[in-house]
């Protein structure tokens, strides 16, 4: 036997949680229309993010209690200077197998071997758009080029999984699918479609611009895109494939029904609020918690008395948006 017993999390729908996203801090250098069309501006107030030993006691004690894959979000994770040394803590904990980065990739050409020495495995870029005026125009960003050569060598490297985010938007990228599947025909990659999700701040960008994904979902499948099994530990993507194209489409549709009862994932924002769904009401303060190893036990009985409260679904379709005012703050 297991000389500890491990607990695993577990919420009152049974639903398990090995997958947490981690924001280690909430500032972008991009301004994408829908997150933060005007930049980033520091809030007042706001406390620093926690730190790499904060994080090391956060990740051990998600670990201890079935946590398996760690994703390391932003607002823009690589602005902090420390990322290297917050994925390679992340790497070696024991039971962590997986450690994940969302980025937007602005330095991904300079950083990615650096991260992948420190034991990252698994990769999430957001592409919106692949003309580079169109992609100036949502981001805020000139460099389109210089990314995807990035995520060419990313393709190339030994991390395990490279997917690429784009967010549908109407009148601003719903014209790109046929570069995109340009694109996929000899890359073995997958590119995962969001559905644009309303937030705090973005109301009537999310009613000027939202683009429902079952219109792109329904076109594919007359396309001959074939729906595949879904993994156990697969994310919250329908994912799909064509014979004739080496990469893959994945749909992430949270309006859809029955998008909730998949959910395996846990968040912490990057001051250490603990948020049981992504358009939730509470944020449950952990960093308290994170002061001292003594504090492990607590830590751990909180998590677990957290997830006891993990309602079966978020509500989304009564308007209802939760605490974020924009995925910067949470990572999406
Ligand atoms: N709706 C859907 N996706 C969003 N993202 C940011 N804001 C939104 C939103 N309102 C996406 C980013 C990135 C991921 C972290 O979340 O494009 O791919
Ligand atoms: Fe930055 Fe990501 Fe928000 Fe774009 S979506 S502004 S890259 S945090």
């Amino acid at each position: 036997m297991h000389p500890y017993p491990s607990p695993q999390l577990e919420d009152s729908f049974g639903r398990r949680f090995p997958y947490l996203r981690l924001s280690i801090l909430d500032a972008c250098n991009f301004r994408c229309s829908y997150c933060l069309p005007n930049g980033y501006r520091a809030k007042d107030g706001r406390g620093k993010y926690l730190d790499v030993q904060e994080i090391q006691r956060l990740v051990s004690a998600f670990a201890r209690l079935g946590m398996r894959k760690l994703r390391i979000t932003g607002g823009e994770p690589s602005l902090r200077r420390d990322l290297p040394e917050l994925i390679s803590v992340a790497a070696e904990a024991t039971g962590v197998e997986n450690v994940g980065l969302t980025t937007n990739g602005a330095t991904l050409h300079r950083h990615l071997n650096r991260w992948i020495d420190a034991g990252l495995t698994a990769l999430n870029v957001s592409v919106d758009a692949l003309c580079p005026e169109r992609f100036e125009r949502i981001t805020g960003h000139a460099g389109l080029e210089m990314l995807l050569d990035a995520i060419d060598q990313a393709l190339d490297s030994p991390l395990r999984s490279v997917k690429i985010n784009a967010v549908l938007l109407r009148d601003l990228n719903d014209d790109q699918l046929p570069k995109w599947l340009e694109y996929l025909r000899d890359r073995n990659v997958t590119v995962r479609f969001i559905e644009l999700m309303q937030t705090g701040d973005n109301l009537e960008y999310f009613q000027r611009h939202h683009y429902r994904a079952q219109v792109l979902e329904s076109h594919l499948v007359k396309e001959g895109w074939q729906l595949l099994d879904r993994a156990t530990d697969a994310g919250p993507a329908r994912e799909y494939q064509h014979r004739d194209f080496r990469g893959r489409i994945g749909i992430i549709a949270p309006y859809s029904a029955n998008f909730c009862a998949g959910c395996n994932r846990l968040r912490v924002t990057a001051n250490g609020d603990l948020r049981l769904c992504l358009f939730g009401e509470t944020g449950v303060p952990l960093r308290p918690l994170l002061q001292s190893d003594d504090q492990f036990s607590a830590l751990q009985a909180t998590l677990i008395r957290q997830l006891g409260l993990k309602r079966a679904g978020h509500s989304l379709h009564a308007g209802e948006t939760g605490l974020i005012q924009h995925f910067a703050s949470i990572g999406g």
